[in-house]
């Protein structure tokens, strides 16, 4: 292990887009925020200062932060928010295996809007890509833009409890510019300069807040290498379907002639094909160097899918592949001693606020609908503190597995702190079913914190448990951190649970996470917490202050 030490500074900063300035939450007062690069194997130290006035918390998404759960980051899972004039260090353990693109973001909230970056995880010293050295390599952080301030709509969006309509993205960036088509982009959109005949590694981070991507680049292919931190086939495609919360790796050969090529990145979304969307296009300019009388107007990809495009989108969702080499090898368990099936779903919840019965829309995993404790879970859990959460997250047997009836009347979901606990090393598959009512129906990228899985199968319709089973890929499955449940559809992946600790699982679109799709996993190593994991740092943020909400 190699140390690494970073500051992260938390403040306000004034950022102009779309014509009109604002003040926003920024790090090191930039947006994105700062790249991590390090080599596979280093230890990483990030101390985040909070001069902002909003608590917050960091978490390094894909990291596995093995046995070191107190790093973790998720706002009232495994810490409290840094409150505003104090620090908290991140100890940051990634996976002996990991290498490629990761991401950092905050985790409360809608914070994460404007509080991400990067982490680049080169091969280790004395190692190389499995593919060609590329010539050279750019970032791609694909962010939204909101014209107002998040974090304040968002609070007068809790007390109002008007939770069908929180405001929609007012623009995407790519490396923080909305580029040429938006109303005053074009004098800083961002500009790869490239060589003709070489070629370029692309690393792709989708950090928008509630929608997929389509990315793709006028007249260029993209041949995926990798995705979450991992490796994978090389796959040569026109476009990719990225979903929020996942990065891939694309290498790109500069082969066209001398000119300005957009970069587009546009939303992709399997909501209702009633409801209609900006269908705004984010641009960056892949510019080649050279002597040439540059264009008026860089090309259009035209290999960019439209935002309705679901057999672009699905289609592009079972395409990858791991590498499965000795060097990257995969460990997808065979000998599944755990089976569960939960059902994602947007339907209603009601519950009593303050002496008055609220109904509205939720989220839910099983139909239940997760309430974040006031204090966090991974606190209660390692210091025994009963009343915090309890452990009865529903299993649903396959009998349960019926979703052929009228779904346009939506269930209540039940409100609870539920979480799920796991025995070291159990060996675990999971199918996941979206059961979205019609009219509500969409996709939900479902992130696990703490772990990689490997997605060993999806599908459209109902899981059969009798057959589709059969069609599993326990060869080379796709190992991610974040997968698209797609929409009316079912998506099955495994996963060994050897790393004990309290991990959130939730979908990626915040709207939805903190409408309550989400769970907690607690996996244990032994009688108790604290022979299982690391012991927490000398400082952990302090439960006592709350955040308003
Ligand atoms: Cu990208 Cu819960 O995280
Ligand atoms: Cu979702």
């Amino acid at each position: 292990f190699t140390g690494y030490s970073n500051v992260l500074q938390l403040k306000e900063t004034n950022f102009t887009r779309l014509c009109k300035s604002k003040s926003m939450m920024t790090v090191n007062d930039s947006f994105p925020g700062p790249v991590i690069r390090i080599h596979r194997g280093d230890l990483v130290y990030v101390n985040v200062h909070n001069q902002d006035d909003f608590g917050v918390t960091i978490h390094w998404h894909g990291v596995k932060q093995t046995r070191n759960p107190w790093s973790d980051g998720p706002d009232h899972i495994t810490q409290c928010r840094i409150q505003p004039g104090t620090n908290f260090t991140y100890k940051v353990i990634f996976g002996e295996d990991q290498e490629g693109t990761l991401w950092w973001h905050a985790h409360s909230d809608w914070t994460r809007a404007s509080v991400h970056g990067a982490i680049v995880i080169l091969p280790a010293e004395g190692t190389t890509y499995p593919f060609p050295k590329p010539d050279g390599e750019h970032l791609v952080v694909i962010g939204s833009w909101f014209s107002g301030d998040l974090n304040k709509e968002f609070e007068e969006f809790f007390s109002n409890q008007t939770f069908e309509s929180l405001l929609d993205d007012n623009a995407f960036t790519i490396n923080g510019e909305p580029g040429d088509l938006v109303p005053c982009g074009r004098e800083t959109t961002d500009r790869y300069l490239v060589d003709y005949g070489k070629t370029y590694l692309l690393r792709i981070v989708n950090a928008v807040v509630n929608v997929e991507l389509f990315f793709a680049i006028s007249e260029h292919n993209l041949t995926i290498v990798g995705t979450d931190g991992t490796y994978t086939k090389p796959k040569v495609i026109s476009y990719i379907m990225i979903a929020p919360g996942q990065t891939m790796d694309v290498l790109i050969t500069t082969n066209q002639s001398l000119g300005h090529y957009y970069m587009g990145a546009r939303r992709f979304t399997t909501f209702s094909e009633n409801v209609s969307f900006d269908n705004m296009t984010a641009t960056a300019i892949l510019q080649y160097r050279g002597n040439y009388t540059p264009p008026v107007v860089p090309s259009f990809p035209t290999n960019l899918p439209t935002f309705h495009d679901s057999e672009s989108g699905l289609g592009f969702l079972p395409l990858l592949r791991s590498l499965a080499t000795p060097e990257h090898p995969v460990n997808v368990p065979l000998n599944i001693t755990t089976r569960m099936f939960i059902t994602a779903s947007i339907n209603l919840i009601n519950y009593t606020h303050e002496g008055t019965e609220i109904s509205h829309l939720g989220g839910s995993l099983n139909n239940i609908t997760f309430m974040d404790p006031s204090s966090s879970v991974l606190l209660a859990y390692y210091r025994h503190i009963s009343g915090v959460y309890t452990t009865d997250f529903p299993d649903y047997p396959p009998s349960f597995y019926n979703f052929t009836g009228d779904m346009h009347t939506r269930p209540m979901s039940v409100v609870g702190t539920k979480v799920r606990v796991f025995n070291y090393n159990e060996s675990v598959e999971i199918v996941f079913q979206g059961t979205n009512l019609q009219g509500q129906a969409s996709d939900h990228p479902m992130h696990l914190h703490g772990y990689t899985f490997y997605v060993v199968g999806m599908g459209y319709g109902v899981f059969n448990n009798e057959t589709d089973p059969k069609s599993f890929n326990l060869v080379d499955p796709s190992e991610r951190n974040t997968i698209t449940i797609p929409k009316n559809g079912w998506v099955a992946l495994r996963f060994l649970a050897n790393n004990p600790g309290v991990w959130l699982w939730h979908c990626h679109i915040d709207r939805h996470l903190i409408w309550g799709m989400d769970t907690t996993f607690i996996v244990k190593n032994g009688e108790t917490p604290e022979t299982s994991m690391l012991p927490p740092p000398a400082y952990m943020p302090s439960c006592a202050v709350q955040s308003p909400i």
